[in-house]
């Protein structure tokens, strides 16, 4: 999979941009606030049809301007596509796949990305949020069952924090919540066993990639978790969400918040037999994270046949040697990769890859 082109019109601090990229490595250096990440950013926006850093679509559009374009050409095993989207100042877009209007989570699929940025360093002792969104960014690309399902959970689920809120108030009767809690279980169930089922693979993948960068020394393992129980089998999982909804019921009405659900699960990791959040030390922590991305991308790729597009926002320089060896002994030759630091990464010159320099927004090849 392959980004050949993407243009920018008044994207952020781009007013104008328009490069084609070959396969291969594309090394973008800059000082601090140049516009690298923004880059990145509107690459990502072609993956998921919205930023990885900003919350709304207005903060992408340049200041004083009203309006955004982004036009990114790419191709996958089966078809060559382009995808524009114009974003607007009063909040609205236009997504047009291949000449055809599309909705925005309809853009999820077709351009697949593993991307990798300083915050990820923080996978395994941050929140568990960070590593839901881990989990369900890479599974959202190559199965669009899976978005879907993701996405109506989060709308059934505001429903039912809604409706909490009214019974609350005492402006609505509790038996109301039955029905919006049958959805959530068939949901959940399904998000839960989708879950389960890739993140097996990637602990076994990573588990080895990890024995790798490590001489064999250390063992690395992932697990899904759900709070009091790791039983993993679908009807186990129903069983159990069920009677946490209805005993909970009087608690997350109090709350006005569904307390128990996908939205709350963890995945934890093992080091050599301890849970990496409370013992892995920085190195092994950074092993950890660096390993799960390399699964991730084998994991694309065992999936949809092709490697996904990697992104590298200035994580070169947060990777000692070896590890950043590892990571380009992977890439090298495989793998269509646009990284980002301030200075070239030591290590590169063993690649062929494309240099430019990012100043102010204007990009130039070196
Ligand atoms: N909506 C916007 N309009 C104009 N400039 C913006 C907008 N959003 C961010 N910027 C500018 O982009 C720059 C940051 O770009 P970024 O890609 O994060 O930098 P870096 O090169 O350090 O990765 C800053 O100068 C910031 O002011
Ligand atoms: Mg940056």
């Amino acid at each position: 999979m392959n980004v050949e082109r993407i243009k920018l019109h008044n994207f952020r601090n781009y007013q104008e941009l328009n490069f084609s990229f070959l396969q291969g490595v594309h090394v973008f250096t800059g000082c601090n606030a140049q516009g690298k990440t923004n880059l990145l950013e509107a690459l990502f926006l072609a993956v998921l049809g919205k930023s990885f850093r900003a919350g709304k679509d207005d903060e992408l559009i340049e200041r004083g301007k009203q309006s955004a374009k982004i036009e990114v050409e790419f191709n996958n095993l089966i078809a060559s596509h382009s995808l524009k989207l114009d974003l607007y100042r009063d909040g609205t877009r236009k997504n047009v796949l291949d000449g055809q209007a599309i909705k925005k989570r309809e853009i999820v699929g077709y351009l697949n990305a593993v991307l990798f940025c300083p915050e990820d360093l923080w996978l395994i002792k941050g929140s568990p949020s960070g590593r839901r969104r881990f989990i369900d960014l890479m599974i959202s690309q190559v199965d669009r069952n899976y978005y879907q399902d993701f996405i109506k959970f989060n709308r059934i689920l505001l429903q039912r924090n809604h409706l909490l809120k009214k019974i609350q108030q005492q402006s609505a009767k509790p038996k109301l919540l039955d029905i919006w809690d049958d959805q959530l279980i068939e949901l959940a169930v399904k998000i839960h066993h989708r879950r389960n089922e890739v993140l097996r693979k990637i602990s076994e993948l990573a588990g080895q990639i990890y024995a790798k960068i490590t001489s064999g020394t250390e063992t690395f393992s992932a697990h899904y978790c759900v709070f009091d129980q790791d039983k993993t089998e679908i009807e186990f999982y129903r069983k159990w969400y069920q009677q946490r909804l209805f005993e909970g019921r009087n608690n997350d009405i109090r709350r006005g918040n569904t307390e128990f659900g996908p939205h709350k699960d963890d995945i934890n990791f093992i080091i050599d037999d301890y849970e990496a959040k409370l013992f892995g030390s920085q190195g092994q922590q950074r092993t950890a994270v660096l390993s799960l991305k390399l699964a991730e991308i084998e994991m694309m790729k065992n999936i949809t046949g092709e490697y996904p597009i990697l992104l590298l926002d200035d994580v070169m320089s947060e990777l000692d040697g070896q590890r950043r060896e590892r990571l380009i002994q992977e890439i090298d030759g495989k793998i269509q990769t646009f990284m980002t630091g301030t200075e070239i990464a030591i290590g590169l010159e063993k690649v062929t890859a494309t240099y430019y320099s990012v100043s102010a927004g204007v990009v130039e090849r070196m």
